[in-house]
């Protein structure tokens, strides 16, 4: 009888690629996905702490589960993996003793064991080598772990330190996904220009990794994300502007606009060198796309403080803001060491300033974009329009003749704060 698995995925698109390995590796066992928990014999969720609100989506799936299995209605063999597991897992089969399996991220191999299903590779393939391509877009972490440890965050905890892996590797998936047809691949490491910097001579760099896959056949865009401002080279941006493939687009989270809440965020640059780094891209690339992460109600921000992230917002003009609600979470050196101090009510109001401030610049730039056309990667349709992204990252909903992977002239009608409208130039530009 054909095993059936459902993987239910939380987080950053770190995880989303860590699901795609999983599934790639049980689809080589002769495994089926299936939509839901209903009718699996496993089921996998990949958990996402970074805020406590995260972890609560987790536990009550969780719950959820379990009262299915009491209950009668299902029989499936449940696997936790992902930023929820630690080093150390005896508190959590403690809490969650219905779990079959507690996975830390990254850590395939255990889930194959714990299935039964790991003597079966015989030692020459490792089955979770490469992801199973879902569309046009694909994520390859190319650095795992953060060494920042800012003082909120709980990510250096879970997924242990920075550790690259050899280029080669990585160039031979991103080839692999593009035999099954990934078009597009993002680049992922939580502080990405670290990539190359635990290896001897400290190379190859980000650079290097992007100019050995550049030349793949059929791969149209390169992606990295995210930007940590410190590690930001010239030599990277340089890399950016020289090679074709790779997208005028920077995640590069600030968090926070005063250099006080930076400093106790531990986030190791102050507003200047931010600054910096913008300059350097916008007189390399005028064009590009700059988004980035802001926390509001951080430990001691005071109104004035607060003050300080609007004006950066209005200064750099960010294309997008994630803005998010400081969240202790245990362990990190905020939750231990400092008091989350801002009432609840203050946080919700500031983060509603953010969002309608970003809403009005993001408007703003967006409008930019009508009448001109833009080369859209087709990622799907959705109510009988298609939809994908500019180089710079903006989602496009758009009319006309195309499918799925191909690199379409579109000419842009309207834009809101959160995405543009347009129809395809009758001059499509052709695959590479
Ligand atoms: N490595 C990236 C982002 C990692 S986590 C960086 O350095 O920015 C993704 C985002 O979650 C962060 O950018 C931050 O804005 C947010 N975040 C992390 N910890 C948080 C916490 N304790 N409370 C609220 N938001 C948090
Ligand atoms: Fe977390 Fe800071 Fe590392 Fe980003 S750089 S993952 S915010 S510790
Ligand atoms: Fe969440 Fe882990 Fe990513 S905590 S944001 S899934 S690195």
């Amino acid at each position: 009888m054909t095993q059936r698995y459902h993987i239910w995925t939380e987080g950053c698109q770190m995880n989303v690629a860590d699901s795609a390995k999983l599934a790639a590796g049980l689809d080589r066992f002769g495994w089926q996905a299936v939509e839901g928990p209903d009718g699996a014999d496993l089921v996998v969720l990949n958990t996402c702490v970074v805020r406590d609100r995260s972890e609560q989506r987790a536990v009550s799936h969780l719950g959820r589960l379990a009262a299915m299995k009491r209950k009668g209605k299902a029989d499936f063999q449940i696997v936790v993996m992902g930023c929820m597991v630690g080093p150390k897992d005896d508190e959590l089969r403690r809490r969650f003793p219905y779990v079959d399996h507690f996975a830390r991220p990254q850590a395939f191999e255990g889930i194959f064991e714990a299935l039964g299903l790991a003597e079966d590779t015989g030692g020459e393939f490792w089955p979770t080598a490469f992801p199973t391509p879902t569309g046009p877009t694909g994520f390859v972490p190319i650095i795992h772990g953060c060494d920042k440890f800012c003082t909120y965050c709980i990510v250096p905890y879970r997924r242990g330190r920075e550790k690259s892996r050899p280029m080669d590797e990585i160039v031979q998936e991103v080839a692999h996904l593009t035999h099954g047809g990934v078009r597009e691949v993002t680049l992922l490491g939580q502080t990405v220009e670290a990539y190359g910097l635990d290896f001897p001579d400290q190379r190859p760099d980000l650079g290097d990794l992007m100019a050995a896959m550049h030349d793949l056949p059929n791969l149209q865009r390169i992606r990295f994300l995210t930007s940590y401002p410190k590690d930001m080279t010239p030599k990277i941006v340089e890399a950016v502007r020289d090679l074709p493939k790779v997208t005028e687009f920077f995640n590069i989270p600030v968090q926070h606009g005063s250099d006080a809440v930076l400093d106790r965020m531990r986030r190791g640059y102050d507003i200047a060198l931010f600054r910096d780094r913008v300059e350097m891209i916008r007189s390399m690339m005028p064009e590009a796309s700059i988004t980035t992460d802001i926390i509001v109600g951080f430990c001691g921000e005071t109104e004035a403080e607060f003050n300080e992230t609007l004006a950066l917002m209005e200064e750099i003009r960010f294309d997008k803001v994630h803005v998010a609600a400081y969240s202790p979470r245990p362990g990190t050196i905020a939750e231990r060491k400092m008091e989350d101090d801002v009432p609840a009510e203050v946080k919700k109001e500031r983060l509603h300033a953010v969002e309608a401030l970003e809403e009005r610049i993001s408007t703003e730039l967006n409008t930019r974009y009508e009448g001109s056309d833009q080369e859209i990667l087709v990622e799907g349709k959705r109510d009988g329009r298609w939809f994908g992204r500019t180089r710079s990252n903006k989602l496009v909903h758009f009319m006309g003749e195309t499918s799925v992977g191909e690199v379409v002239s579109v000419h842009i009608e309207k834009a809101t704060a959160w995405s543009l409208q347009g129809t395809t130039a009758d001059d499509a530009l052709p695959i590479l």
